[in-house]
């Protein structure tokens, strides 16, 4: 693995301080075929986290990740290891009653632990350590909600309190406190977890993006240039494929965005969320010398064509203002699918799937979410009882709750008023300043234009290669994004994130 630094992007490009700071993997690619018990598509933390649970259960497993490991949702995190999500558990009451609540709970805080676990047990360099988490509000008018909260998560069996003595640098009126929770480096966990799950039978490839998922006896995944045989697969690709689009119809494909930037101080000991609106979530790490402030929200769905600059802009704002923080350093965005009715989804891909699995739906908590998830479906694999399991199910009757009253609470709400109609498209050559896209109608075509910082135009065509929606520029993150099922490509086509699993084709520039 190679090192890396905390020098910055080029200047006004998106990057992930995790990335940014965590080397990179060199696992081969896929080439011929391998045969293992358990195929599993996806290298992010639930994809890794099932492999490496199967691997310590006597299965053999072979991961597929389309890029490098971590560099997909996972990457992309805050990196919050918490069971306090916002103000989840008065929503789940409600939706699903106090039963359902207290699993959910359990499950996060049993991830929680598991996580710590690994890092421990395999000597995993990633930065854990034990912090507490709070929900604060800092007017009187969320206080209400807030004080309900703790008082309902503590019923549950969780180390929630309420408090007023909030660990931040400005007023705040109370918050819900959860003690003993975590944060961590996601991207250097998850490559240390892969480096435990490669080897003595077992595989992880990076660069192989599964293109096909044949389920039989054997299961079959099939990639550009290689093919697993397995007796069972899990596709762990946050929104999946191989599902005819079921899963589409119940996770709302979410956007927010984080800033870090430079504090004059040491680390807090705490993470917080706000309950207010507009929801900011906060966190704080030391890396090479340097504490950054993580700043989290401007949260909208990805259908919402917004200006991601005004939501980065209301970022550092917010880190300036309230922290005092320097110039932000890093920023990047993240995406993630929003369960109908609140919870994640884990079990068979389609209703009569025996031997396809799927790990969806992990409601922007996915560090904890996620792995609870993966542990359920291990044990299921196993044939191994497991508490969660129904509320987890994949095949579990939807929630009569709908779309958007049941979006989780940290979806957060548009902030800025910057959302503005999809842009339609031009005609002829496309008139574009430097790093800027436009998609250009010509002859009945749709093509994705491109101009490099250099002046040259890369062209693509426009059409989704998922289910033929039309994709947009994203000037913040510089990426062609779909409307439709939240599927993104870079500026020459790439798949960056699902559903889609074919890159966009080049097309002659107009
Ligand atoms: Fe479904 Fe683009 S993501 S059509």
């Amino acid at each position: 693995m190679s090192e890396a630094t905390t020098a910055g992007p080029p200047e006004g490009q998106p990057l992930s301080l995790w990335l940014a700071t965590a080397g990179t993997t060199d696992f081969p690619e896929l080439h011929g075929t391998v045969e293992v018990d358990v195929a599993i598509i996806g290298g992010g933390v639930a994809g890794l986290t099932a492999a490496l649970a199967l691997k310590r259960s006597g299965r053999s497993v072979a991961v597929l990740e389309a890029g490098r490991i971590g560099t997909g949702v996972t990457g992309h995190t805050t990196g919050k290891v918490t069971s306090l999500h916002r103000l989840a558990y008065t929503e789940l009451q409600r939706n699903h009653g106090a039963s359902a609540a207290r699993t959910y709970g359990l499950a996060n805080q049993a991830a929680l632990e598991y996580i710590g676990g690994v890092v421990a047990a395999e000597g995993i360099s990633c930065g854990f350590r034990r912090v507490a988490n709070y929900t604060f509000t800092a007017g009187p008018d969320m206080l209400p909600q807030v004080r309900a909260e703790a008082a309902l998560a503590a019923g549950l069996g969780l180390p929630s309190t309420f408090t007023a003595d909030v660990p931040l640098p400005f007023p705040v009126a109370g918050a819900v406190r959860f003690d003993g929770q975590a944060q961590i480096h996601a991207v250097q966990y998850l490559q240390g977890v892969a480096g435990k799950v490669d080897g003595g039978g077992s595989f992880v490839f990076e660069r192989t993006r599964a293109l096909e998922l044949r389920e039989g006896t054997p299961v079959t995944v099939v990639a550009a240039n290689g093919t697993v045989l397995a007796g069972d697969a899990i596709v762990a690709t946050n929104i999946p494929f191989g599902d005819h689009g079921r899963f589409q119809a119940l996770c709302l494909p979410h956007r927010s965005y984080i800033v870090a930037a430079p504090v004059d101080a040491p680390p807090l000991d705490a993470t917080f969320i706000s309950a207010d609106e507009p929801m900011h979530s906060l966190l704080t790490v030391r890396l090479n010398g340097v504490t950054f402030l993580l700043v989290g929200g401007q949260g909208h769905p990805a259908a919402e064509q917004v200006d991601p600059a005004l939501r980065y802009a209301g970022l550092a704002r917010y880190a300036r203002g309230q922290f005092g923080a320097g110039s932000v350093a890093y920023r990047w965005s993240t995406q993630d699918g929003l369960p109908r009715d609140g919870l994640p989804y884990a079990g068979p891909l389609n209703p009569d799937s025996r031997h396809a699995f799927v790990i969806t739906g992990l409601r922007k908590w996915g560090l904890t979410n996620g792995t609870a998830a993966a542990l359920m479906l291990v044990d299921l694999l196993n044939g191994t009882p497991n508490e969660w399991a129904a509320l987890f199910d994949s095949n579990r009757a939807s929630s009569p709750a709908t779309m958007p009253a049941a979006v989780p609470e940290a979806a957060g709400a548009p902030a800025t008023g910057d959302t503005v109609s999809r842009e339609g498209t031009a005609r002829g050559t496309p008139d574009l300043g430097l790093d800027d896209g436009t998609v250009v109608e010509t002859d009945g075509t749709s093509t994705a234009c491109y101009r490099d910082t250099a002046g040259q135009i890369h062209a693509v065509s426009a059409i989704c290669t998922h289910l033929g929606c039309t994709v947009g520029f994203n000037r913040g993150d510089r990426t062609w994004d779909c409307p439709c099922h939240g599927s993104r490509f870079d500026v020459y086509g790439k798949v960056v994130q699902g559903p889609a699993i074919e890159d966009l084709p080049p097309r002659p520039v107009p």
